[in-house]
């Protein structure tokens, strides 16, 4: 372990040359007054049809662009899921109808049997409709005698989805003339759209957030898909098909959401971005009558753990240097990562706490002696096989590079290579560089070795951020 001298020493001479490093590379900028005039444009038309070049797209938006998908859900998932039970209908029984907000209209549907269908249908010919309530309300005069139907079974449709909590209203009117009982209610059940409700969960992904209000406008956007249907299923195969690129990086994460201008559901927007985001970025600024429900976000589920090394995070405080909360400290390995040096290298490989040298989060990996005491390669692997790859498949293998710390004479030996079960898989040469993605594919034969070997110092090479997503 390198002594307490060291470290301050190395503190000294990295924080010092750090001062001297470019601008990071920013981060893909959302454009909130495109975003809004898009969804805009879409509520506005009436008549989208497949033929006018913007619907059936394949699945490829490119980076930094906003598109549309107009394709029919690909999911067979039952359209809509049960979300509460009646209490039956013996003589005794009493129940209550919803009370709540986004309520669009009622249809009496026939009562010669329980009819579920025939209110799905119902929900089915309204455009903002994503929830039913179904239930019999007797002693009502308008239905017993008045309208032409005769049915007492109701069928509420609304804009929102309710639960059981919200079964306030049990009747209690007098509408048909005593000594007729007061109005009352039976088996109110509630049926919400599953893809709204109860998305299954897309393959390689884990949901972070939702359902919740608000969209995610945020740095690291990629693009944005407008789709027809909220479809999950949908999202997650444009951020999979997103082609990487070395400026912005690869599909890391998405938020979903229902779009409703002026009450009406008018499109499902569909955000793709490169950092993975959290419920905390969600933005509730908006603006045209626009909201935006149903709000979800999933990440892309990496089969390698900790890649950004976010879990070397306490330095020592008697060797931290400076003071919280720039303290910089590194390490030769974590939980899931080692380093090695060359052998007779010093410090050729390491595991740097230092927020300004991380592409994300506050650690970083560094290959290139530290100390620049010498001009040999580290290695970096995980430091057990990786377990989480499922042999023959497929994967997206990518890392963040930053080049540009010695400036553009000394950068330009740097280099990373990749090895996948020890076969060269990939050379990194990037030169003087700022923070750039690079990739390759490879394919899994379950525990598999991956090593990433470089730095040349003074040409040190950053990286950070490495993801293993399977194809
Ligand atoms: C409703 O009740 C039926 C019959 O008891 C049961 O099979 C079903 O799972 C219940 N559904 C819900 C959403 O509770
Ligand atoms: C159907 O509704 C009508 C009108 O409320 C009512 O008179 C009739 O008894 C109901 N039939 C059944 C089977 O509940
Ligand atoms: C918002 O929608 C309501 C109807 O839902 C309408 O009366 C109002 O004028 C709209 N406001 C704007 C700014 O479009
Ligand atoms: C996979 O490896 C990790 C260590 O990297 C270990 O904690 C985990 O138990 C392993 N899982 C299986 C199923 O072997």
């Amino acid at each position: 372990m390198p002594s307490f001298g060291t470290v301050i020493y190395t503190a000294v001479v990295l924080g010092f040359l750090g001062l001297l490093l470019p601008p990071p590379r920013p981060l893909p900028q959302f454009d909130q007054n495109e975003f809004f005039d898009k969804i805009q444009q879409v509520s506005g038309s009436q008549h989208r049809d497949g033929s006018d070049g913007d619907g059936g797209r394949p699945a490829a938006a490119s980076s930094g662009q906003l598109t549309f998908a107009n394709r029919p859900p690909a999911s067979s998932i039952p359209s809509y899921t049960q979300v509460f039970n009646g209490t039956g209908s013996g003589s005794r029984d009493r129940d209550a109808s919803i009370g709540g907000e986004g309520y669009l209209t009622y249809k009496l549907v026939g009562n010669e049997t329980y009819n579920v269908d025939a209110c799905l249908d119902v929900c089915d010919s309204l455009p903002s409709c994503v929830f039913v309530n179904l239930f019999y309300e007797y002693n009502n005069n308008l239905l017993d005698f008045v309208f032409s139907e005769k049915s007492n079974l109701k069928c509420v449709a609304y804009s929102t989805v309710h639960t059981a909590k919200d079964k306030t209203n049990f009747g209690g009117q007098q509408s048909v003339p005593l000594p007729a009982d007061k109005t009352y209610v039976q088996h109110s059940t509630g049926y919400a759209k599953t893809a709204l409700w109860d998305p299954p969960l897309p393959e390689g992904y884990e949901l972070v957030f939702g359902p919740e209000e608000g969209y995610i406008g945020d740095d690291g956007w990629l693009s944005t898909v407008l789709l027809d249907t909220y479809d999950v299923a949908t999202c997650a195969v444009e951020c999979t098909n997103l082609a990487p690129s070395t400026s912005n990086g690869v599909c890391q994460f998405f938020n979903i959401n229902q779009v409703s201008v002026a009450g009406t559901a008018a499109t499902t927007s569909c955000l793709l971005y490169s950092i993975p985001k959290s419920k905390s970025d969600l933005s509730s600024s908006t603006k045209d009558n626009t909201t935006f429900s149903y709000s979800r976000g999933y990440r892309r589920i990496t089969a390698l753990p900790d890649g950004g090394f976010e879990s070397y995070q306490s330095c020592d405080p008697s060797s931290s240097f400076p003071s919280p909360p720039t303290s910089f400290c590194f390490t030769y390995s974590t939980p899931t990562w080692s380093c090695q040096s060359s052998a007779n290298g010093f410090d050729d490989c390491s595991i740097i706490h230092f927020s300004p040298y991380a592409h994300t989060g506050t650690t970083v990996s560094l290959l290139g002696s530290l100390t620049n005491t010498d001009n040999h390669f580290g290695t970096l692997s995980p430091s057990s096989p990786l377990n989480a790859t499922t042999p023959g498949g497929v994967y997206h293998l990518g890392f963040w590079h930053y080049g540009a710390y010695s400036g553009p004479e000394l950068q330009k030996d740097a280099f990373v290579d990749v090895l996948w079960n020890f076969q060269p898989t990939m050379t990194v040469v990037p030169g003087y560089t700022p923070w750039l993605y690079f990739w390759t594919t490879v394919e899994a034969r379950g525990d598999d070795f991956l090593l990433l070997v470089g730095g040349k110092a003074p040409a040190w090479s950053f990286v950070d951020d490495i993801v293993l997503y399977q194809l």
